[in-house]
């Protein structure tokens, strides 16, 4: 006999009822797909991946070659659960070295940057605890603070002059110290999305200096989210000046990622490297990011690991790989560059744009601003208080036809800052 569905429907847990089947993103970007098979002329900028001129996704003929050079029977096999030493030494030197802090950092695999950031929230918030970062931020910061218990406080990010607001981080550091027992911090630059903002020297160095003075009184953790670290313009790597004199004080833990650093979305690479002084509690801290890891995916892609491995520590391979890097940059950079261009000749408001993959547009009305665009045919993300806009997805010959799009989805509404 078959039971009532609502009897069955209740076997999934209350939390899990009613979670929406689809990331946003993807339904925005999937709309654009449906109205461009129909035959409209679409420009799709909705989507996090960086898209050749011809509308093809970007890949890296060097990491294309690397893959497929990858012994089978190694690639076969289970890697280790924190993964192949010398691809975290690796990633440690990529990371850390520039700051020179590699001989006090250390590293594990993990499931992509997304993989990166889940587990620093599980093991340096306890479940009821939040972490900090700007009000502009990736989405999945709150699915990953939700699924495990955690939850997001925010910080306005930019300040009257759009700027960094260096006074909101320090008010919210010191609120949130007097709520809980510990903080962790995520700080998603260079080429913060949504936003594209990059700090600045002197933007890093108060950055430091507020977290040196709260860190006093309570326990902490710096997330640095790298996710587009290598697509920002000379200088927009900062944050590598200042960095160190924090390890004395706390981990600074920085994600890092295949997806964009190697245009391999699907590997599923990355790696969540720490800094820290004290080589005690930085093993104490590797054993539980390894623990994690184990009990929630066990090992990592083994293939790309190595591939990932042999791209960073072959000097060859490393010269064709930047090479490529480059390639996909310049390409960028001109999209960045028109954009500024015309954006600043159509007087959108937006925040400091020196490269990476998304920028964004303030509206006082998103809604009605992406309703503006669609009906012209151009997607992109909504998010509070602006549009997001995937230069990465646009090629150069639309940039100007979509910012004057835009500026005619936001004629008339005013902009927050
Ligand atoms: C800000 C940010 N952090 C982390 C990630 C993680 O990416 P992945 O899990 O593909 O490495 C992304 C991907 O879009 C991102 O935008």
């Amino acid at each position: 006999m078959s039971q009532p569905t609502d009897t069955l429907s209740h076997a999934l847990i209350g939390s899990a009822r009613q979670r929406p089947s689809e990331d946003p993103i993807f339904a925005i970007h999937g709309e654009a797909v449906r109205r461009a098979a129909a035959g409209e002329t679409i420009i799709d900028a909705s989507l996090g991946t960086l898209m050749d001129e011809d509308g093809g996704l970007s890949v890296m003929p060097s990491v294309t070659e690397a893959i497929g050079s990858v012994d089978p029977a190694r690639a076969a096999a289970y890697a280790p659960i924190s993964g192949e030493q010398t691809f975290n030494d690796a990633v440690v030197q990529d990371v850390f070295g520039p700051a020179g802090l590699a001989d006090q950092a250390g590293c594990v695999a993990t499931a992509g940057g997304t993989g990166a950031v889940h587990h620093a929230i599980v093991n340096f918030l306890d479940r009821g605890e939040r972490l900090l970062t700007t009000d502009y931020h990736w989405g999945p910061y709150g699915t990953i603070a939700d699924q495990s218990g955690r939850g997001v406080e925010t910080f306005p990010m930019f300040d009257d002059k759009n700027g960094f607001n260096l006074e909101g981080l320090k008010r919210s550091l010191e609120e949130l110290a007097k709520k809980q027992s510990r903080i962790l911090l995520i700080l998603n630059f260079p080429c913060h999305n949504p936003t594209g903002y990059s700090l600045g020297e002197a933007e890093w160095k108060g950055v430091v200096r507020i977290l040196k003075e709260v860190d006093r009184a309570t326990p902490m953790a710096l997330l640095l989210d790298l996710a587009y670290s290598r697509y920002g313009a000379p200088g927009t790597d900062a944050w590598v000046h200042h960095i160190g004199d924090l390890t004395d004080h706390m981990p600074v833990l920085a994600a890092w990622s295949a997806s964009k650093t190697f245009a391999q979305y699907g590997a599923r690479t990355g790696a969540l490297a720490v800094a820290m002084s004290d080589p005690v509690e930085r093993r104490r801290i590797e054993n539980a990011l390894s623990y994690t890891g184990r009990g929630v995916w066990s090992n990592c892609n083994h293939l790309v690991m190595l591939a990932a491995m042999n791209l960073l520590t072959d000097p060859v391979l490393r010269k064709r790989v930047d090479a490529d890097r480059r390639a996909l940059l310049d390409m960028l950079g001109e999209r960045v560059e028109i954009f500024n261009r015309e954006a600043a000749k159509a007087n959108l408001k937006y925040p400091r744009y020196e490269g990476g993959f998304f920028v964004i547009v303030f509206t006082s009305d998103p809604q009605e601003t992406i309703r503006r665009c669609n009906a012209e045919g151009l997607f992109l993300v909504p998010i509070k208080g602006a549009v997001r806009i995937a230069l990465c997805a646009t090629p150069k010959n639309v940039v100007q036809s979509m910012v004057e799009i835009l500026s005619r989805g936001v004629a008339g509404l005013q902009g927050d800052h």
